[in-house]
């Protein structure tokens, strides 16, 4: 949830450690701080509350430093403020750590720091203290880092700093994303790649339990008192993909590359007409997909897919549901986790538990190497490129149509779907990116809805079955970033209590693709209107005959229901951008949240 990076080098450390907070910033920006060793071999400690800018403001991003190590943080133990913001400083140890050390009340009582007095109110200062405690006693950092895994509970992604040690970073890592970047003479530390690609494209991925020492020249990593040999990566995409290009908002440029990235994920996995690289699900029974968000909600339109096209079983589960559920896996079941970071914690500790049962799984992430990539048995990438942006977009439109090929491929093994169809659900989807920029090139219909509705107190958004699924995602996408309060609903739920909210002019939007149930929601939308609703219907059905149920249309392209319920999303997206900019949101970073949520 935090972002964390550190340099040693020739380069001077401030403003690299400075660029690649703000790169991170994304993962946590209630505060930040650095910790460096200046010309006179001093350590200086430096952090405060806010965004990163407000640090920059007080640092003098000119002083001769060339080994320092820098925190952003989303304040889990303690509230935001400059005493509990990292790095935190024990003794000879100075550190900053993304994760949280479950048992630190515990520890706090360890005779190890029976005499410490702890400042904070943070679970990190606990585990600085721990590890200062056993580095007086051994006088050998490794052997203590060693030790002090025996003793650290919960996930951490630790960057340390010793006392008179001007030649080393230290790196531990359990459960929570760290690499090492490397460089020619000089080294990185960094919770994800983007934040050092400014300066290299290369790196290390550290693995659970791994102990890194580097210095600027020397990169070794240890693993239960083992030297481990460690490959050196390279990262397929380049800093411009991680940055603005001209757009006011990374939530902007990233919905405007879906139509590229969907031709990506397209790519890699429907060869003209044949499938590529995807495994065969037809030998089980039953799938449950379990995710967090906006991944979930991709899951939840996932299950209709595949249970309208290859008559299977799917349960769709929330990840900090499942993981404490009582679940009735057998042999026959596969676990689909799906995840933009690879890192939620929930998720993660999903997969891990039905892993734990010999039972299937399959990893849908964007992040290459990340935990939940790594741990399942097997992963599919959405080739989406670094999403920036905290609310996710092209993330969850690739997420949705990997998850829609892989139902269409599995309804096609078991021979439900023909081979006419398969050929005109290939066309679909080989001209989905032009339906998407179509959407993209005339913007115009969601700016002046969003001018009509932004300053409504309340939002409601209705659908039946997989446009329900469809809403839940555009309403989550309008709350997180504009901070207007809104619900989606199945539209024959709204009366069942409700519909009492509706007064005259809220907003309602509604989604209608699918044909079967059209006449159905449309009646409950009359019924919002009666009570005086605005209401914004977006629909691929010809709603000539039903004028009175909307005050505005968004018409959608009518293709196959395997590959359209991908379009209304677009213009969702863009209207709640467009509400939360009217509304002066910080659209990229909206209050209280983090791009990646790696902790329970
Ligand atoms: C909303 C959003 C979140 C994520 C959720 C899961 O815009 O981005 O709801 O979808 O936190 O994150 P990942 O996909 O990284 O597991």
């Amino acid at each position: 949830m935090c972002g964390i990076i550190g340099y040693i080098g020739k380069k001077k450390a401030i403003p690299v450690i400075i660029d690649g907070l703000e790169t991170l910033e994304y993962r946590g920006y209630d505060s930040s701080g650095i910790a460096y060793y200046n010309k006179k071999k001093e350590l200086k400690i430096i952090k405060e509350q806010g965004k990163i800018a407000i640090l920059k403001n007080i640092l003098n991003l000119n002083e001769e430093s060339n080994l320092g190590i820098g925190h952003t943080r989303w304040a889990t133990h303690g509230q935001p403020s400059r005493i509990n913001s990292h790095p935190h400083n024990v003794g000879n140890i100075t550190l900053v750590h993304n994760g949280i050390i479950e048992n630190y009340e515990e520890l706090k009582k360890h005779p190890l720091v029976k005499n410490y007095k702890f400042i904070s109110k943070t679970d990190t200062e606990v585990a600085c203290a721990i590890i200062n405690s056993l580095y007086n006693e051994n006088q050998d950092i490794l052997k203590s880092l060693e030790e002090s895994q025996k003793l650290l509970m919960g996930s951490y992604a630790l960057a340390i700093i010793v006392n008179n040690d001007f030649e080393h970073l230290y790196v531990m890592k359990k459960d929570s994303p760290l690499i090492i970047g490397v460089g020619n003479k000089e080294n990185y530390v960094a919770s994800d790649v983007p934040a050092i690609l400014k300066y290299t494209k290369k790196y290390i991925l550290l693995n659970e339990g791994d102990i890194g020492i580097v210095s600027n020249k020397n990169i070794k990593v240890y693993n239960q008192k083992k030297l481990v040999k460690k490959k050196i990566l390279e990262f397929e995409w380049d800093l411009e993909a991680g940055m603005k290009n001209g757009y006011e908002h990374f939530m902007l440029k990233e919905i405007f590359e879906q139509p590229k990235v969907i031709e990506q994920t397209i790519k890699e996995y429907i060869n003209d007409y044949d499938f590529i690289n995807l495994p065969d699900l037809t030998k089980y029974n039953r799938i449950d997909i379990v995710a967090c968000g906006s991944a979930y909600h991709t899951g939840l339109i996932a299950k209709y897919w595949f249970e309208e096209y290859c008559n299977m079983e799917i349960n769709v589960d929330i990840a900090s549901e499942y993981r404490y559920k009582k679940n009735f896996l057998d042999k026959k079941c596969l676990l689909i986790v799906i995840s933009q970071s690879g890192e939620t914690a929930d998720t993660l500790a999903s997969l891990r538990l039905v892993k734990e049962k010999k039972i299937d799984t399959l990893a849908i992430v964007n992040v290459v190497g990340s935990s939940i990539a790594r741990e399942a048995k097997n992963v599919l990438y959405i080739k989406a490129g670094p999403e920036i942006a905290v609310a996710t977009t092209k993330a969850y439109s690739a997420q949705a149509l990997l998850l829609s090929i892989l139902a269409f491929k599995t309804s096609v093994d078991k021979k439900i779907i023909n081979i006419k169809e398969k050929e005109q659900i290939i066309n679909d989807y080989h001209n989905l990116s032009l339906y998407i920029q179509d959407i993209l090139s005339n913007t115009k219909i969601c700016e002046s809805i969003a001018k009509k509705i932004f300053k409504a107190n309340d939002i409601f958004f209705l659908g039946r079955k997989i446009d329900y699924a469809i809403v839940m995602e555009g309403s989550l996408k309008l709350k997180e970033i504009s901070y207007i309060h809104s619900e989606a609903y199945p539209s024959g739920e709204l009366k069942h209590g409700s519909i009492a909210l509706i007064n005259k002019k809220t907003p309602v939007i509604s989604v209608i693709t699918d044909e079967n149930i059209a006449l159905k929601t449309i009646s409950n939308i009359k019924e919002t209107k009666a009570r005086g609703a605005y209401s914004i219907v977006l629909s691929s059905l010809n709603m000539d005959n039903n004028k009175e149920c909307y005050d505005d249309l968004i018409k959608i392209e009518h293709i196959h229901s395997l590959v359209e319920p991908i379009l209304p999303i677009i213009y969702l997206q863009l209207i709640s951008y467009y509400i939360a900019k009217l509304n002066k949101r910080d659209i990229d970073k909206p209050k209280n949240l983090a791009k990646s949520v790696t902790v329970e």
